[in-house]
């Protein structure tokens, strides 16, 4: 029998080590470096798990009856490539938030650089218990939500990791509409312990493949990739 995602007591469930990258003075400095890079040198820095999986996600979204007006909020969106992506493939209603002000200025220098001046790009924390009420961007709805590598940071968290999930969880639940789909790319947990952890308020809709390594005999993904609709 596995441990329940959620201790009701607080233990940590995690099977990794925290990190720095579960911290905001990380981000702040990492969107630092890269506004200055962009600027200099037009290099609009890292796209987390590379862009393979940023096109399998936008070619999941193409394939499936979404309309392009959907309304698309990008959790963590960094600087903005995902959105962008999806922008370059006629979708229109397209918001990005981070709790990263760098990242902010660098995802809205990006996009207007692509000429891409109508995604909405907002900070907003997803661990903290007051966003809803705070962030403009979280107080509207949205037929999908992306996460690619965001609750793996905040799984990385040295201090309130499980509250911060907690936290994370509620605010994705709140912002989605009814029936809306949720594609969330991880690289730090199996589909198995994401659906343990996401699995009462969502229901899986596919896991989009990725690709795999043999390792001492067994087959095994890096990354994860599943698209889940809200029930
Ligand atoms: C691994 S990066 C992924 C960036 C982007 N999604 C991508 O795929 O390139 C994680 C992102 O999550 C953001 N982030 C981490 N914790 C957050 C939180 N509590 N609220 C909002 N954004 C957060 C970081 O600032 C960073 O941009």
């Amino acid at each position: 029998m596995s441990a329940p995602i959620v201790a009701v007591d607080g233990n940590d469930d995690r099977d990794f080590e925290s990190s720095e990258l579960g911290t905001k003075d990380y981000w702040d400095k990492v969107y630092d470096r890269e506004l200055e890079t962009f600027e200099d040198i037009g290099d609009v820095g890292e796209i987390w798990f590379g862009e393979d999986s940023q096109n399998r996600v936008a070619r999941w979204l193409e394939k499936s009856a979404i309309s392009p007006e959907t309304s698309v909020l990008d959790l963590g969106c960094g600087n903005g490539a995902m959105l962008i992506e999806l922008r370059n493939n006629g979708f229109t209603n397209l918001t990005g938030i981070d709790y990263s002000s760098g990242a902010i200025q660098l995802a809205k220098k990006v996009a207007e650089a692509d000429g891409f001046k109508d995604i909405v790009f907002e900070v907003g924390d997803l661990t903290a218990e007051d966003s809803i009420g705070n962030c403009p961007c979280f107080s509207r709805k949205y037929g999908v939500c992306l996460d690619k590598g965001t609750y793996d940071a905040i799984s990385l968290m040295p201090t309130s990791c499980t509250e911060a999930r907690v936290s994370y969880l509620r605010i994705v639940k709140t912002v989605m509409v009814d029936d809306g789909i949720f594609i969330l790319t991880s690289c730090n947990w199996t589909k198995e312990q994401l659906l343990e952890f996401f699995g009462k308020d969502f229901r899986l809709e596919a896991n989009i493949p990725t690709p795999s390594f043999q390792f001492g005999g067994k087959q095994g993904n890096t990354v994860t990739t599943l698209v889940l609709k809200k029930s």
